[in-house]
């Protein structure tokens, strides 16, 4: 089995309602984040940690994402007189090869991470979530990637959460092996706070063993009806190692709108071209006296 992760598969399968009524007709990962869809730059840390070969699941009759990652002869034709625009739009499609998996049945996380299975065949895995955007001087997976190439096993990020806000994550119980590192000792799905093992929440970045492919295909459900993810990597901890790394960095959850326009408005603050312009914008926004 390589040591090296070759592969990441991106979950990109759910329905978006937190988006509705925008993903009626637009899938969610592809509203924009300043001027890219939100699934650019998960591909975008995927390949700055060096992976080339990345699986995207969507949900059926979507094609945006395909259409975004292929070439676009049409458009790269309009921008001939164009050289930087035109160089910008080739780039995309040669990022990395893609492959595009449909989730036919809508079982939630855990069975969208299993269609995926025949693309990344029999070796460990990148997985990343597009609507957990995160900013960080070290990409997110790197930091996971360096925890592997330590000790290897299966690893989960997580980030503290506050109590009150625990429910809405997987949450893992752990022992301290260092700084920002733990063994995992079991994982629970979106505990209430009273029950939850720790302020430890997991966000969505991962590097799991392919064995977790065939504990989603036992099919437990989970509390919702669906396979969850959390569950089957909770199974593999009595055969395999699972470890946390505490991530350093602002996640985004941009998979609802309030979340979005925070990350919208970070990451504007933080671009040379329009920072200056935006900054005086909110100053005066925010100078106004209230109506
Ligand atoms: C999923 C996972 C959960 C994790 C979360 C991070 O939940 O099931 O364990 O904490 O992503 O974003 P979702 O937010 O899709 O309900």
């Amino acid at each position: 089995m390589p040591n090296v992760i070759r592969k990441a598969v991106i979950t990109a399968a759910g329905m978006g309602t937190r988006f509705l009524p925008a993903t009626k007709s637009v899938q969610k990962e592809m509203l924009p984040l300043l001027d890219r869809p939100m699934i650019h730059y998960v591909v975008e840390e995927a390949v700055m940690c060096g992976i080339r070969d990345i699986t995207v699941v969507t949900n059926a009759g979507k094609n945006s994402m395909q259409d975004y990652f292929s070439p676009s002869p049409a458009l790269e034709k309009a921008l001939s007189k164009k050289p930087e625009l035109l160089e910008q739009v080739r780039a995309i499609s040669k990022m990395a090869e893609f492959h595009f998996v449909q989730q036919t049945e809508q079982l939630g996380f855990g069975h969208a991470v299993l269609m995926a299975k025949d693309s990344i065949g029999n070796e460990p895995f990148a997985l990343l979530l597009p609507d957990d955007i995160i900013d960080a001087e070290i990409p997110a997976l790197k930091q996971l990637l360096n925890v592997y190439g330590k000790l290897g096993g299966s690893i989960v990020a997580v980030q503290r959460v506050p109590m009150e806000r625990i429910s809405a994550y997987g949450v893992i119980k752990p022992k301290k092996l260092s700084d920002k590192t733990y063994r995992v000792m079991s994982m629970t799905e979106k505990p209430s706070a009273d029950k939850a093992p720790s302020d430890l929440g997991i966000v969505g970045r991962y590097i799991l063993s392919p064995e977790v492919f065939r504990k989603l295909q036992v099919k437990q459900t989970g509390a919702l009806g669906e396979i969850p993810l959390t569950d089957a990597i909770n199974t593999l901890i009595s055969q395999e190692s699972v470890y946390a790394c505490e991530l350093t960095g602002t996640r985004f959850d941009v998979g609802n709108p309030l979340g979005l326009l925070k990350a919208s408005v970070a990451f504007a603050l933080k671009d040379k071209n329009i920072s200056g312009e935006f900054r005086e914008y909110i100053k005066s926004l925010l100078s106004k006296p209230k109506d």
